[in-house]
């Protein structure tokens, strides 16, 4: 029988900083409508001008706006396939549509390669709620432990690390360790969901992303009620009891998966607002049922940043090699994970 149990960290009493966000939830799906891509067309034609000229590709994460996703995009996907699809890229340079420690994933995985991206603001409460000195004293405190990182995290985090995952292969990196005990950073609600799922005990650190940890097992409980039959897929960084609530968790491909795969008509994503507004654009055959928070980080960026990026070569992103080199052998020990 699998087993599983926290524990609670110890080491310290930092939260991490979570903005409100309560405020920003959002109703139905929205697709854009012929106006807005109107208004969208001059950005997105000089943007596919750009990229031939300099040589680049955009890569974008799953949360981004309509005309992002569909309209500049050359690779979409969520943090794992953004990571192994970077390892690929034959252009000179990559902007990263997402947020910052995506851009410094793509540039660990490609030093040689220029990355951009377009908004150095676009940060992560879970990237934000850990140091590398914090990862330190956990270590010192739970000595021998592996330590298992969230790819949301900065590379000085990563580099403290032994491996890195994402909520799409968190599981089978555990797994593939063959350990009693892990420490799992920094997303406290995506290591109860992990060690849910495995015989292993995880010691987690108190970080939360500050959009899924907003929503609420009884929000899902009155969407039922008010949508009979609804298929509900959840972020793993949801907390345990909305992922319990949910019929499926996983990670934002996963869940695109799920809808791919037609296994219901009506599907109520419990996650960052864009990415039911991305499938419902290539799905009019599924209802869509929105119970999504904006992420603030994510929506920083914009077709307009995204070619003023191109123009200017901002924001380029650099890392220490002493740093960059023993990152990326946290996050190409997750990659060799199958
Ligand atoms: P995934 O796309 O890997 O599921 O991650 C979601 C997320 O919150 C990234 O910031
Ligand atoms: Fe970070 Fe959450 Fe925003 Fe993803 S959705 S970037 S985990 S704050």
């Amino acid at each position: 029988m699998l087993r599983s149990s926290i524990k609670g960290n110890p080491v310290t009493t930092q939260t991490p900083t979570v903005a409100d966000s309560r405020t920003n939830l959002r109703g139905p799906v929205r697709p854009l409508g012929a106006d807005d891509w109107d208004a969208a067309a001059a950005d997105i034609d000089a943007i596919q001008r750009l990229k031939r000229e300099k040589d680049a590709i955009i890569l974008a994460h799953n949360y981004m706006t309509q005309d992002i996703f569909h309209g500049v995009a050359d690779i979409t996907g969520d943090s794992l396939a953004l990571a192994r699809e970077a390892q690929h890229v034959t252009q000179g340079t990559i902007v990263l549509a997402g947020v910052h420690f995506m851009a410094e994933t793509a540039k660990l995985l490609n030093p040689a390669k220029r990355v951009l991206i377009p908004d150095l603001r676009a940060g992560c409460s879970l990237a934000s709620s850990i140091t590398a000195a914090d990862v330190r004293a956990l270590r010192a405190q739970h000595p021998g432990v592996p330590v298992v990182t969230y790819v949301n995290t900065s590379a000085d985090v990563k580099a403290e690390s032994d491996i890195c995952c994402t909520s799409g292969n968190a599981v089978r990196v555990i797994e593939s360790l063959g350990v009693d005990r892990v420490i799992m950073i920094p997303d406290q609600y995506l290591a109860r969901n992990v060690a849910a799922q495995t015989g292993v005990e995880v010691i987690i650190w108190p970080g939360a992303c500050e959009v899924h940890e907003q929503f609420t097992a009884a929000e899902v409980r009155a969407l039922r009620e008010e949508h009979p039959g609804v298929a509900v897929l959840a972020h793993p960084e949801c907390p345990p009891e909305v992922v319990a609530e949910a019929d499926f968790a996983g990670s934002t491909a996963q869940m695109s998966d799920f809808v791919e795969q037609r296994r219901a008509q009506k599907i109520a994503l419990i996650t960052e607002c864009s990415m039911g507004d991305n499938l419902a654009a290539t799905h009019p055959d599924i209802e869509f049922v929105s119970m999504c928070r904006l992420c603030p980080h994510m929506k920083r960026n914009t077709l307009a940043k995204i070619r003023t990026s191109l123009e200017t070569g901002r924001h380029e992103v650099t890392l220490d090699p002493a740093i960059a080199g023993r990152a990326r052998r946290a996050v190409e020990r997750m990659l060799a994970v199958r």
